[in-house]
């Protein structure tokens, strides 16, 4: 297995081009299952989009990857031979079926759910299970899909739905779930007549896939808001189109520049949906500088501790817990970050304890109490933003770190430490217990 070690205490100096978003494009990719073509660029290269393609591929989906050298198309191996570019087509096979092997690494996979029921009335998909940082049900998409005219029985691990045909209803979440939101906004697409999300999630990914059906010729109003109003149509057009920016990736970005950063410009971005991470560094002291699609920032001197609750969007992401805690431990003053989406996410903070952070936890809160001086340690990633956490801390920490099963931030960060390396970071993948 793949680990990553890294030298703390070096200062970050240049610019770096943040990748597109895995949580946009998971959606988009899955929506191709509505049927018809679309051509999506900007999809990063990551274990899950591969995953998503997989899948894909066996539920009838033709992937073809774009190579503008020679317009051959085959399946990618490194970041390096993969431009972002695919074509996705619908072969119209009668293939419905998402089995236990791809779903149970990835729980996203149940966004194939909302598009096989829209336009081959049917879906078996595994259940996903639960994952270490909470339970994770998907009882509200399936209530949803009910409503709209499905039958959902659970059996032997698998949910079999089927329809007669979905048609528009009034949906009222009790919680803005993202990927819910998606499923939903992706089956009533096809349904007749019109649906209303209310309490939708107003994450930017719902917008970007909004955006994306939008441009494929559905009718949506409201997406980016609570409540999301979707005419069905008969079926959609061919469109090109690129995958919004990865805030979470920014996001870390900017965390590092702030634990270390000479002068660091992250690019391809939007300011806008970066605003609840923002709020939170400048309450620690940063002073970013902000251009239409780049933004530059230092270290801060003298960061200080704040309060943070993690919130569904426009709230601060609960992607983004892990992260900001190096720099709550460092800080002048206590710090604390209530977590209230979900419910056992944080599972790195005894890691960070062991590199000399100040941290208990009470309940779904962490008291960080700040002024600490981290220390290289040989340490665990236990899931994907964990994971991003844990190389922060080791950036900062003086010493050597070792972070083992990085196979996790694989998931979600496209080589993140060739990016920090080219910024002047020491960090090296190596395998674990390689001398
Ligand atoms: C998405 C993101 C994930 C992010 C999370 C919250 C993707 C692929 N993943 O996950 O990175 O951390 O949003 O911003 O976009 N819940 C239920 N029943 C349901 C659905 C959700 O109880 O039917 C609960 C969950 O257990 C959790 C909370 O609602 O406690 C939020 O989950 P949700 O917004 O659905 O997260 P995901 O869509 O899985």
């Amino acid at each position: 297995m793949d680990a990553f070690r890294i030298v703390g205490g070096h200062p970050l100096r240049g610019t770096v081009r943040i990748s597109g978003s895995k949580n946009a494009a998971l959606p988009i990719l899955f929506s191709s299952l509505l049927g018809g073509e679309f051509t999506l660029a900007n999809v990063p290269c990551l274990r899950d989009i591969r995953t998503t393609l997989s899948l894909l591929r066996q539920l009838g989906i033709h992937t073809e990857r774009h190579d503008p050298q020679d317009g051959s198309s085959h399946t990618p191996a490194t970041p390096e031979d993969w431009n972002g570019i695919f074509t996705l087509s619908d072969r119209d096979t009668p293939d419905y079926e998402a089995p236990y092997d791809l779903v149970r690494t990835m729980r996203a996979s149940v966004l194939c759910l909302g598009p096989l029921l829209a336009r081959k009335r049917r879906a078996r998909v595994s259940l996903p299970g639960g994952c270490l940082i909470g339970a994770r049900p998907i009882d509200m998409h399936l209530r949803a899909f009910e409503k709209m005219g499905a039958r959902i029985t659970i059996h032997h691990g698998y949910i079999d739905a089927e329809t007669d045909g979905l048609r528009g209803t009034e949906i009222a979440l009790p919680y803005p779930t993202v990927t819910g939101t998606e499923n939903i906004l992706m089956a009533a697409v096809l349904a007749r007549g019109t649906t209303t999300i209310s309490n939708a999630a107003e994450e930017p990914e719902v917008t970007d896939l909004a955006r994306f059906l939008t441009a494929r010729g559905a009718r949506i109003e409201g997406a980016g808001t609570s409540t999301i109003r979707i005419e069905g149509v008969a079926e959609l057009h061919t469109a090109d189109y690129a995958t919004m920016f990865d805030r979470i990736e920014a996001g870390t970005f900017l965390v590092a520049a702030a634990l270390l950063g000479d002068r660091v410009t992250i690019e391809g971005i939007d300011p806008t949906p970066l605003r609840p991470i923002l709020d939170v560094l400048r309450a620690m002291g940063a002073e970013p500088h902000i251009e239409d699609s780049s933004m530059t920032m230092g270290v801060i001197p003298h960061p200080v501790g704040t309060t943070v609750r993690t919130l569904p969007h426009p709230g601060f992401p609960t992607d983004m817990q892990a992260q900001i805690l190096p720099l709550m431990a460092i800080a002048h003053g206590s710090s604390s970050v209530i977590e209230t989406v979900f419910e056992n996410r944080f599972t790195h903070v005894m890691e960070m304890n062991r590199m000399g952070a100040a941290i208990e936890i009470h309940g779904s809160q962490a008291m960080v109490r700040g002024e600490s001086r981290l220390e290289g340690a040989t340490v665990m990633a236990s899931d994907l933003r964990a994971s991003a956490g844990l190389v922060l801390a080791g950036l900062v920490a003086e010493g050597e770190t070792e972070i083992k099963r990085v196979y996790h931030i694989d998931r979600g960060y496209e080589a993140i430490e060739k990016k920090l390396e080219s910024l002047g970071a020491r960090i090296k993948r190596v395998q674990e217990d390689q001398p």
